[in-house]
Parts: structure tokens; sequence; C-alpha cells
């Protein structure tokens, strides 16, 4: 194999999507076969269908009716979540299992991610803790009392690791945008927690090219502050601070402002080679100087071995 294909290769294997160890899709979800499978699978007979049929075990009563929209779960969506192999009941009261659903069990508070995340070691890499003061930080943590909370980016039954995992950066700029647009893009769910009207596309008219954008970028890669403990900032700023000159993402010189500078690193994961290659998927503005040595060194080391080769054949041909 020439050097030129074997270093397309290398460049293939390190920058293009579509590489690496799979990831958790709903496609993969079907395989998972949770310990709670069959106790969970009584609430998803109503929780999973529009019309649902339900015969109730102990006294064979039969109850027929037609479920809102939100108490609508997707089967498949849940067991490819991070929290797939909890049962219901881990997370809501057991009094559920009885229906009617009892007043009782509905006036049951919310755990809170740090109820049973806070202070486990095996979730250190993570660093909850930081998430939450960062996310007090946040603009949307003025909207607290409105019942604004971690569960309204992270969908208790859908949410899973993606910009960590993903192998594919445009459905990992999707995932993370998708969480921000459901709410921003939703005048129904929009309006719980503000009476402003929802002018996203408006107030991004600067932005050329938005919908190109909007599938390349990150909303938080605009709107949310670094923090080097962190994946993923959870620090969204007032908008007057967000993230407006092209050139920290677009090289200067290039005045069609479409070749980008070297894609962000995932920063925090020092000697994870996973994460750093994973990094690289996602882009966003702040280079980091590591990673620029070690493309460099990269690219360096590529030139000397071809240049190594060449001079072997070289010397080789005149023996
Ligand atoms: C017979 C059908 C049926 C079964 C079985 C059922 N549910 Fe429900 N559930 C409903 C309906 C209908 C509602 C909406 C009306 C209400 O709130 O009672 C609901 C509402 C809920 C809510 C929202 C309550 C709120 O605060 O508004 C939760 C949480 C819930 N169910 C959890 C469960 C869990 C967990 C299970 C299994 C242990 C379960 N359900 C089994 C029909 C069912
Ligand atoms: C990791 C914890 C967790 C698990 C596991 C969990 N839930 Fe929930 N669930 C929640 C939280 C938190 C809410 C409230 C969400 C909010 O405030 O928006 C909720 C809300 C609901 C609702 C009300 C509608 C909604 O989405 O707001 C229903 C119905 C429900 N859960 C059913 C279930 C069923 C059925 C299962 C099992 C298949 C389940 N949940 C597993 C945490 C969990
Ligand atoms: C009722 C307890 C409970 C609550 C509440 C809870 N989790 Fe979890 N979480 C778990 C358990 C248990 C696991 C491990 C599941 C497994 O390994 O299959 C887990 C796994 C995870 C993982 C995956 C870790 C990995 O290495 O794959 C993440 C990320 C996570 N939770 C985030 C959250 C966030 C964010 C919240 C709040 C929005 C939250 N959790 C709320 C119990 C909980
Ligand atoms: C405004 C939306 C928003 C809020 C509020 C929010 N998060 Fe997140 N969070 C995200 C997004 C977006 C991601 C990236 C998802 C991905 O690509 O994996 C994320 C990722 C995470 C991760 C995984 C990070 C990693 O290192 O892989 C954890 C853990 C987490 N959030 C915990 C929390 C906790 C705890 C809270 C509440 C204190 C919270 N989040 C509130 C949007 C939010
Ligand atoms: C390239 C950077 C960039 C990206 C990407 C971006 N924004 Fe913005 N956004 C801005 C700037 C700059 C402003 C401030 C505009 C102004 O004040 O005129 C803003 C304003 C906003 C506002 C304030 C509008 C209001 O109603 O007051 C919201 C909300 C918002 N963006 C959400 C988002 C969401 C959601 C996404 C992802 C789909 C996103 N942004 C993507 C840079 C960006
Ligand atoms: C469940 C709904 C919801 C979700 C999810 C959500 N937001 Fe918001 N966000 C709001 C509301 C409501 C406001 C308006 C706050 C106010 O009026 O005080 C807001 C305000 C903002 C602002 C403007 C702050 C300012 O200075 O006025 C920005 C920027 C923003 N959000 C970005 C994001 C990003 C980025 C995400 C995803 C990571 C996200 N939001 C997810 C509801 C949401
Ligand atoms: C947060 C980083 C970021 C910022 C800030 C940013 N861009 Fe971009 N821009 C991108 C990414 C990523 C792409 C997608 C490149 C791709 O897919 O090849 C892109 C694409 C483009 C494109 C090509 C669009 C197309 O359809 O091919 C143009 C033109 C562009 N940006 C101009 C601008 C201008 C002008 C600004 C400032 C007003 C700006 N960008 C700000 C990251 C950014």
């Amino acid at each position: 194999m020439s050097y030129l294909k074997s270093f397309l290769l290398i460049m293939a294997i390190l920058f293009l999507p579509g590489r690496l160890n799979a990831v958790d899709t709903p496609q993969d979800a079907v395989k998972y076969v949770s310990p709670f499978a069959k106790e969970n699978e009584r609430c998803f007979t109503c929780h999973s269908v529009k019309n649902y049929l339900y015969t109730d075990e102990s006294d064979s009563k039969i109850y027929k009716g037609s479920m809102d929209q939100e108490e609508i779960l997707v089967r498949d969506e849940f067991y490819s979540s991070n929290h797939k192999s909890l049962s219901c009941t881990d997370c809501h009261s057991s009094q559920f299992r009885s229906f009617p659903h009892s007043e009782d069990a509905k006036a049951g508070k919310d755990f809170y991610c740090l109820d049973c995340h806070g202070g486990d070691p095996a979730y250190a890499v993570f660093n909850f803790e930081t998430i939450d003061s960062e996310f007090r930080r946040s603009v949307h943590s003025r909207l607290e009392e409105k019942g604004f909370t971690c569960w309204q980016c992270h969908d208790p039954h859908e949410y899973r690791l993606v910009a960590r995992k993903s192998e594919n950066p445009k459905a990992a700029v999707k995932y993370n945008n998708d969480i921000c647009l459901g709410c921003h893009g939703d005048f129904e769910r929009f309006s719980r927690y503000s009476e402003d009207k929802i002018k996203i596309s408006k107030v991004h008219k600067w932005l050329p090219h938005q919908e190109t954008h909007f599938a390349s970028v990150r909303c938080i890669d605009c709107h949310g502050r670094e923090n080097e403990k962190l994946l993923v900032a959870h620090y969204v700023m007032p908008e007057e601070a967000a993230l407006r000159d092209c050139k920290k993402c677009h090289t200067e010189d290039d005045n069609a402002m479409a070749s980008l500078l070297v894609a962000k690193p995932s920063g925090n994961n020092g000697g994870d080679s996973n994460a750093w290659i994973n990094g690289l998927s996602i882009i966003g503005p702040n280079r980091n100087k590591n990673l620029d040595n070690m493309l460099l060194t990269f690219f360096a080391a590529v030139i000397a071995i071809m240049g190594i080769h060449i001079l072997f054949r070289f010397i080789c041909k005149k023996i």
C-alpha cells in the first residue's frame, strides 16, 4: 500500500464520521433486556399507547381510556437511555402500581439527579457537583420556581450520553440542539415558563446560513461558558454574552468563512484517548493548545515516516 493511501486511511479513521465503536441507539436497544422488563411492562401497557386497554391482575378489572401525548413513553428510547436498567418505580412511587393512581402517588416529589449521583465516586468523571453549581448560575435557574430543573433538558425516559460517546458529529449536534429547540421552538412548552414570544430565528438573523450553523454547531458552543472540569458546559450565559465573533470558529483570511479552525477537543478527560478523538467531533469556538500540539506532532510524525521511507527506498535502489 502506498504511503499516500495509508496516510489517507489514517486521516479517514481519525476524522471521518462513522468510525469507532458503536453507540447505543434506539435500534440497539432492542437487544437490552432489563431485569425489570416484566414489571415495567405493566406500566408500558398503558403508558406507551394512545388508547390503552389494561386488565388488572389482582381483580381482573378492565381499564380502557386514552392517554395524553405527554404521558406516552417510547419503550425503545427508554431501553437505550442511561437509566434503562432502572425500574419505573425506582423513580416513581410504588403506589403507581395501582390504578387509578392515587393523589398520594402523584404528590410524591421527583428525585433530583444529585440524590442518586451526588458524591458517588463511580460518577466522579461527570463532576455532577460542578454541573449543579454551573446550572444554578445559569439563565434557566431563575425559572426554578416554575418547575425548571435538570429534567427539563434531560428527559427522564430518554436521556442518554451522546457527546461523550457519539461517533457521528452531526447526530451529536442534532441530539444536543433538539434539547434546546424542544422548548425554544415549541410554543406550548415554552409558554409554561415564560410569557415571551419565541423569536429564535429572528435573534439569530445576523448569522448567515442559520440552518447549516444549527446543524453543525451546538447552541451551547455559543451560549455556554466553558468550564475545564466539564465536558459539556452547563452555564448558559445571558444572551448578551453569547458568541458572535465569526473568527472564533472560522479562519480570518478566508472571505467565504467556510473553512474552519481545528475542531474543539473535549478538554477535561486527559488520558482517555477515545475522549479526545471523540471530542474532535464537536465543533466549537475555543481552540485547545494541547490538541493543536498533538495534531502538529501527529502530522510531523506522519511526514517523518514518509520521509524515512523515501530515504530508505532511495538508499536501497542505489545499492
Ligand atoms: C391502566 C392504565 C395505567 C397503568 C397500568 C399505569 N398508568 Fe400511570 N397513568 C395512567 C393515566 C390514564 C394517567 C393520567 C391520569 C392520571 O394522572 O391519573 C397516568 C399518569 C401517570 C403519571 C403522572 C402522574 C402525575 O403526576 O400527573 C405517572 C408518573 C405514572 N402514571 C406512572 C405510572 C407507573 C410508574 C406505572 C407502572 C407502575 C403506571 N403509571 C401504570 C394510566 C396508567
Ligand atoms: C430516572 C428516573 C425515572 C425513571 C427510571 C422513570 N421515570 Fe418517569 N419521570 C421521572 C421524572 C423526574 C418525571 C417528571 C418529569 C418532569 O418534571 O418533566 C417523570 C414523569 C413521568 C410521567 C409523567 C409524564 C411526563 O413525562 O412528565 C410518566 C407517565 C412517567 N414518568 C412514567 C414512567 C414509566 C412508565 C417509567 C418506566 C418505564 C418511568 N417513568 C421511569 C423520572 C423517572
Ligand atoms: C433514582 C436514582 C437516579 C436518579 C434520580 C438519576 N440517576 Fe442517573 N443513574 C442512576 C443509576 C442507578 C445509573 C446506572 C445505570 C446502569 O449502569 O445501568 C445511572 C446512570 C446515569 C448515567 C450514565 C453513566 C454511564 O457511565 O453510562 C448518567 C450520565 C446519568 N445517570 C445522569 C443522570 C442525570 C443527568 C440525572 C438527572 C437529570 C440522573 N442521572 C438522575 C440512578 C439515577
Ligand atoms: C439547558 C439544558 C440543560 C440543563 C438545564 C441541564 N443539562 Fe445536563 N446536559 C445538557 C446537554 C445539552 C448535555 C449534552 C448531552 C450529550 O451530548 O451527551 C448535557 C450533559 C450532561 C451530562 C453528561 C456530561 C458528560 O460529561 O458526558 C450530565 C452528567 C448532566 N448533563 C447533568 C446535569 C445535571 C445534574 C443538571 C442539573 C443540575 C443538568 N445536567 C442540567 C443540557 C442541560
Ligand atoms: C454562532 C453562535 C450562536 C449559535 C450557534 C446559537 N446562538 Fe443563540 N444567540 C447568539 C447570539 C450572539 C445571541 C444574541 C443576539 C442579540 O442579542 O441580538 C443569541 C440569542 C439567543 C437567545 C435570546 C433570544 C431571546 O429570546 O431573548 C436565545 C434564547 C438563543 N440565542 C437560543 C439559541 C438556541 C436554542 C440555539 C441552538 C439551536 C442557539 N441559540 C444557537 C449566538 C448563537
Ligand atoms: C423547557 C424549556 C427550555 C429548555 C429545554 C431550554 N430553555 Fe433556554 N430558556 C427558556 C425560557 C422560558 C427562557 C426565558 C427566560 C426568561 O424569560 O427569563 C430561556 C432563556 C434562554 C436564553 C436567554 C437568556 C437571556 O439572557 O434572556 C438563552 C441564551 C437560552 N435560553 C439558551 C438555551 C439553550 C442553549 C438550551 C439548551 C442547552 C436551552 N436554552 C434549553 C426555556 C428553555
Ligand atoms: C461556534 C462556531 C461558529 C461561529 C461563531 C460561526 N460559524 Fe460559520 N460555521 C461553523 C460551522 C461548524 C460550519 C459548518 C461547516 C461545515 O459543515 O463544513 C459553518 C459554516 C459557515 C458557512 C458555510 C455555510 C454553508 O452552507 O456551506 C459560512 C458562510 C459561515 N459559516 C459564515 C459565518 C459567519 C459570517 C459567522 C459570523 C457572523 C459565522 N459563520 C460564525 C461554525 C461557526
